[in-house]
């Protein structure tokens, strides 16, 4: 649920952002409205952190880091959105929108404490004599009482109303364990519970909600899982199995597996930040989730045609959000848990340190696309495995891999290598040229101080910056002109702060740093920041709106111009007749 206009503009009037910043910063030079002090998000000797009270904003120049009042307590106090504008609404002795009797937050409640109420069930059960046969199986798979404990795995007896019993006693309805989709409606009108002798896995959100189930069959049998229907308060796309453990894990990127037992076993072998997607392949919801939480992540997808398919669709939507990828190779096991069970966990960190890197991947899939045997398709494949190839940046990495691709298609490692080459040195001619643009225009020249954000495309990308600080500067803007298009944006962070920003303005909705908080991720918040920061003139904001708009068109253009393809057609060709000619003579 978002939060009303009304209530967050409340919230940011009564947390003056210079009060706030200064129970955790000395605030003491001031120029205008900005005030300056050491910036508590880096270390450093001369203060580059200013406050400003006219804006409303924080910016550091030297990290980059910068936001509103909500963004400030995130950051500081390492809060989600929603806690964060709790504190503040604390802070300022305002009453949270839910606690008011809004119907359907108070219902959300219920249901969080039914859930909790039920996965407390399920873990109790384990404890029974009946409880004995989902201990029986979890041995099987080898989980720990431990695992189980820290995952408050349960189980499901196999009877039509155990759950529906206990949570009656505790004061539910039927119709809550319904809505919430605990029990099922029989044809005579009844209710019996949904999960019947099965392994239970509470779905966890990150702020420790307990959200959904899934449950395991014990043993083989159709259908092996069951999961809690779309809720008030689930959504399968949205959140990610295990998210709420892996988050807290020091290892620096996050595992992507398929079925909840291999995270129940890769967190049990010492790999702490594994999650799965709830049955569903990667959608761009949960990519948006985890890219929160890291910015590396590691694909262990079953080791079979669907997985493989998946992992491509993951590593698309996931490089889309600059979060870098790797996907794990095993051979000789279907999936994580049972490599790890074969081989053991230092086998398996074996694995992740040698995951494979984009290259190979990439390339395995640009040659798994084609069918070599046909002419045809061998001149698409060589075209876009030499352009793969071109991009590396090392010589003898390109010469690898150029010579793989010869392997591939049949033809010398000469002629591979050296279109390789050629279209390598097209790259490097391209991105000289470009520098020397941007150096003739010194104004271009700013990237984002996030590593993650950097522009591909500057010149294209500061007029998309333009854009944005037009259109939040003067939201009236939006009525009076035509827009560009979200896809014509070149920086995904800048299209998506753009989407975000439109999406409020379609919507009626004012812009405000609270307002766009709960969309944008931090990084995003401090780039958007950081772009307000910067001057423009409002005086004639629609002329300069149709120039950024010319500037990213003509940009669009550039980058669409490329060289003529080469004439693989007329090599492969020239070496059949060749060949022909050989066959001929003996
Ligand atoms: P094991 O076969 O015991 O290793 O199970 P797993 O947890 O590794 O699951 P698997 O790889 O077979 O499936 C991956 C995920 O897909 C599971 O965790 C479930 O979320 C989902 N899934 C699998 N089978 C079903 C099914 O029959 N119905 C539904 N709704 N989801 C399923
Ligand atoms: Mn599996």
């Amino acid at each position: 649920m978002a939060f009303s206009e009304k209530f967050l503009d409340e919230l940011v009037d009564r947390n003056d952002i210079v009060d706030v910043v200064s129970g955790y910063v000395r605030l003491s030079k001031r120029s205008g409205a900005n005030q300056f002090g050491l910036c508590p998000f880096h270390s450093e000797k001369t203060p580059s952190f200013s406050v400003n009270a006219e804006k409303q904003i924080y910016h550091c120049f030297g990290c980059g880091k910068g936001g509103g009042v909500i963004n400030f307590i995130m950051d500081i106090e390492n809060l989600g959105y929603r806690d964060a504008v709790a504190f503040l609404a604390r802070r300022a002795g305002m009453t949270m929108p839910e606690e008011q009797s809004d119907g359907e937050s108070k219902k959300r409640a219920r249901m969080l404490s039914l859930n909790k109420d039920a996965a407390r069930f399920f873990y109790e059960q384990l404890s029974t004599s009946e409880g004995r046969r989902a201990g029986e199986y979890m041995a099987k798979r080898r989980i720990s009482p431990a695992t189980a404990k820290n995952f408050g795995l349960g189980y499901a007896p196999d009877t039509w109303d155990s759950l529906e019993k206990a949570m009656r006693a505790k004061g539910y309805s039927d119709f809550e364990l319904l809505d919430a989709g605990l029990v099922r409606r029989g044809k005579s009108g009844g209710f019996y519970d949904t999960f019947r002798n099965r392994l239970m896995f509470p779905v966890i959100d990150v702020r420790g909600n307990v959200i959904g189930f899934s449950g395991r069959i014990l043993g083989d049998g159709e259908p092996k899982y069951m999961n809690s229907p779309e809720t008030l308060v689930f959504n399968k796309s949205r959140n990610l199995f295990a998210l709420n453990l892996a988050k807290k894990s020091k290892s620096g990127y996050i595992i992507l597996s398929e079925g909840n037992i291999d995270v129940v076993s890769l967190h049990q072998a010492g790999f702490d930040s594994a999650v799965a997607s709830l049955g569903t392949s990667l959608t761009p919801e949960q990519a948006r989730l985890l890219s929160r939480y890291t910015n590396q992540v590691i694909i262990a997808y079953d080791n079979d045609g669907a997985g493989l398919k998946a992992s491509q669709r993951a590593i698309g939507i996931l490089e889309k959000l600059d979060v870098k990828v790797k996907v794990l190779r095993m051979t000789g096991a279907k999936d994580p848990d049972e490599f790890i069970k074969a081989k053991g966990p230092d086998a398996f960190r074996m694995l992740l340190e040698g995951s494979e890197d984009q290259v190979d991947y990439r390339l395995r899939t640009v040659t798994e696309k084609y069918d070599l045997s046909i002419d045809e398709q061998k001149v698409e494949f060589l075209k876009e495995a030499t352009e793969l190839v071109a991009h590396l940046p090392g010589a003898v990495e390109r010469q690898v891999y150029a010579m793989r691709v010869a392997a591939l298609a049949g033809l010398g490692a000469d002629v591979v290598t050296q279109e390789v080459e050629r279209r390598h040195k097209r790259l490097v001619r391209r991105a000289y040229r470009e520098e020397e643009r941007q150096q003739s225009r010194p104004e271009r020249q700013a990237q984002p101080v996030e590593k993650e954000l950097r522009y591909d495309d500057p010149v294209s990308a500061t007029a998309e910056e333009g854009v944005i600080r037009l259109l939040y500067l003067d939201p009236e803007l939006a009525r009076r002109c035509s827009l560009p298009a979200a896809e014509d944006f070149t920086a995904p962070a800048l299209q998506h702060i753009y989407s975000a920003l439109r999406g409020r303005l379609d919507r009626g909705e004012a812009v405000s740093t609270a307002g766009l908080g709960e969309a944008l991720s931090g990084p995003e918040m401090s780039l958007l920041v950081g772009i307000l920061q910067k001057p423009e003139q409002l005086s004639r904001s629609e002329g300069t709106l149709q120039d950024y708009i010319k500037i990213i068109q003509e940009q669009k253009e550039l980058r669409e111009q490329k060289n003529a393809p080469p004439d693989f057609q007329a090599i492969i060709k020239l070496q059949r007749e060749k060949g022909k000619r050989y066959e001929g003579n003996g």
